[in-house]
């Protein structure tokens, strides 16, 4: 397998042109840093960890890395709630240990991306407790969203607001002086205090942590809550339904998501990353109605933005192919390639989502009696993967996918950390954030060199660790090497090239043609025989590039995909 030098064998001149800027169709690997490698034992991924395990990245043959949060931050909400932006938390190492993290990348053609959290801070942010000491109506209480509240006493909150983390969006402070005083806005937990993006101060202050990233190297930023930060004026009621719950119609936001001030901090920010050097993006967590994305995305506004529509559909012909058809129109509409994922920090492990009935309602996180087929689930994921990686545009892995890993369902409540599950008892997102294992055979999976890890792992991490499937055939992550590197040489990410369905396969079969190459889903629980003539040529004995599972010629086993050479 040839190692990816893409990225470092483009020129500078060619990264300028729009055709090859690097995120169009990059494959770019997330890193959730408390969980990916620990280098100091304690039971904690950081940031050396990280550097150590590049190589390994780069064999993957990924273009990027995208770090989730590890700047200093008490940790209520792994890292998403940040105490400073400009400093690195001593859990997960240094500032040097970034710059030496972002060189090292940089060195093994690898592009870094940073997490920038720019709706709300941590409640231990220097400004926050700046602003609790300061009275109402201070400069200081300006950073963040403070009301009064309502009643006689304002002891009801400014608004009926929830939190997306489950109970009210609100938390009444104690004044200096020991009396209830006013309330502020969290729409996340009472941790994460809004900030108050009506203030021009605020804007300062993140153009400056642009800055500050920039500087250092960083060659983007993926925008947390990107469809936050302006909330609507005069913090109206929200409409309410019969049970008295906010009423959110089927692919809308709540009402302090996607408000259109929010569009202007794009555009305030885009000149900044213009002006350095190199291809800097920023792709935004933004899960908006699809009609509003081309406002979000374009020259003067941010690069990308997530496409979710993909990881929340189900398997099937239909439901897969419409998750398709639907972002590449959009791309074209917006100029911009669309994005890809499967699986990231936020969601149920796609090897376990694909092991339940397709119509299965999932809750948030997976209670331990809800037990995927997990055989059946890593293997439709291997193929939804396969089909993933042959698209137009930017794929986005979530660490530990290469391997198969399952979520985790049955991590005791005790050590559970989500917001979500203390403050309303859901399972949660911990299950998808376990430490990844490296090491069949050592304590802890190779994870930390003493064992430790701030969630267990689960014996079936032992046989999907990094050592045991390296250089096995057909092992989940030789087959992500194996794609991420076809991919790239067969140009399939890029964003020009046409995608066509195959409309004349055997039932339950997708068929993407792509060139010479046709990426075929299997999705039913038979074989399939392929036929010798079709639109996209002879598929009886076209060549097999890839396969999720071992095939014979002719045919694709069920629950299987496969891309095939025609010609
Ligand atoms: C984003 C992050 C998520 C975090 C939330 C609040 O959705 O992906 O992990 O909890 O924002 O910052």
């Amino acid at each position: 397998m040839t190692p990816q030098t893409s990225l470092a064998a483009r020129t500078a001149e060619q990264q300028t042109s729009p055709d090859l800027q690097w995120w169009r169709d990059a494959v770019v690997y997330q890193v959730y840093p408390r969980s990916f490698a620990d280098s100091d034992g304690d039971g904690m991924g950081d940031l050396p960890g990280v550097t150590a395990r590049l190589p390994y990245l780069r064999d993957l043959g990924v273009d990027a890395i995208w770090l989730s949060p590890f700047y200093t931050s008490p940790q209520k909400d792994g890292g998403y709630d940040v105490s400073d932006y400009q400093d690195v938390d001593p859990r997960f190492g240094s500032l040097s240990d970034a710059d030496e993290m972002i060189a090292r990348a940089h060195e093994l053609g690898l592009k870094v991306i940073v997490d920038i959290v720019p709706n709300h801070s941590s409640d231990q942010h220097v400004l926050f407790q700046q602003a609790l000491a300061a009275g109402p109506g201070s400069p200081e209480r300006d950073m963040y969203v403070f009301a009064d509240g309502k009643g006689e006493n304002g002891e009801l909150p400014p608004n009926n607001w929830t939190s997306i983390f489950h109970g009210q969006a609100w938390t009444r402070i104690t004044e200096a002086d020991g009396t209830p005083g006013q309330w502020y806005l969290h729409i996340f937990d009472t941790s994460q205090p809004d900030w108050n993006w009506e203030n021009p101060r605020v804007h300062e202050l993140f153009q400056d942590v642009l800055r500050f990233w920039l500087d250092r190297g960083a060659d983007g930023f993926r925008v947390d809550v990107a469809h936050g930060m302006i909330k609507p004026e005069g913090l109206p009621d929200a409409t309410v339904n019969s049970a008295g719950l906010i009423d959110i119609p089927e692919g809308e936001v709540p009402i302090y998501f996607d408000n259109d001030g929010v569009l202007d901090i794009y555009r305030e920010w885009r000149p900044i990353l213009d002006s350095y050097e190199g291809d800097r993006m920023m792709v935004l967590e933004a899960w908006i109605p699809e009609h509003r994305l081309p406002l979000y995305i374009g020259d003067e506004k941010a690069h990308q933005s997530f496409n979710f529509g993909f990881l929340q559909a189900r398997w099937g012909v239909e439901t897969m192919r419409a998750a398709i058809e639907k972002p590449l129109a959009l791309a074209d509409a917006v100029g911009s390639p669309t994005t890809w994922v499967l699986s990231n920090h936020d969601v149920i492990r796609h090897a376990s989502r694909y092991g339940f009935a397709p119509d299965y309602e999932f809750g948030e996180g997976l209670r331990r009696d809800e037990i995927p087929d997990a055989e059946l689930g890593l293997r439709r994921a291997r193929a939804a993967t396969l089909l993933m990686l042959s698209l137009p545009g930017s794929a986005y892995l979530y660490q530990g996918e290469e391997l198969g890993l399952p979520e985790v369902s049955d991590i005791p409540d005790e050590l559970r950390e989500d917001p979500s599950h203390l403050r309303a008892g859901v399972p949660g997102r911990d299950g998808c954030r376990v430490p990844l294992p490296w090491t069949q055979d050592a304590p802890g999976y190779g994870f930390s060199p003493t064992g430790k890890s701030w969630l267990p792992q689960p014996e079936a991490f032992g046989p999907l660790a990094a050592d045991a499937q390296d250089g096995v055939e057909g092992s989940t992550l030789e087959m992500y090497r194996t794609a991420v590197h076809l991919r790239r040489e067969l140009g399939l990410g890029r964003p020009d090239a046409a995608v066509v369905f195959a409309e004349d396969l055997p039932a339950g079969v997708l068929g993407v043609i792509r060139g010479d190459v046709t990426i075929l889903v299997n999705t039913t629980d038979a074989q399939v025989e392929l036929p010798a003539s079709s639109v996209a040529g002879d598929l009886a004995s076209a060549e097999v590039l890839v396969a999720s599972a071992p095939t014979s010629p002719g045919t694709v086993p069920a629950d299987t995909a496969v891309w095939l050479r025609t010609s």
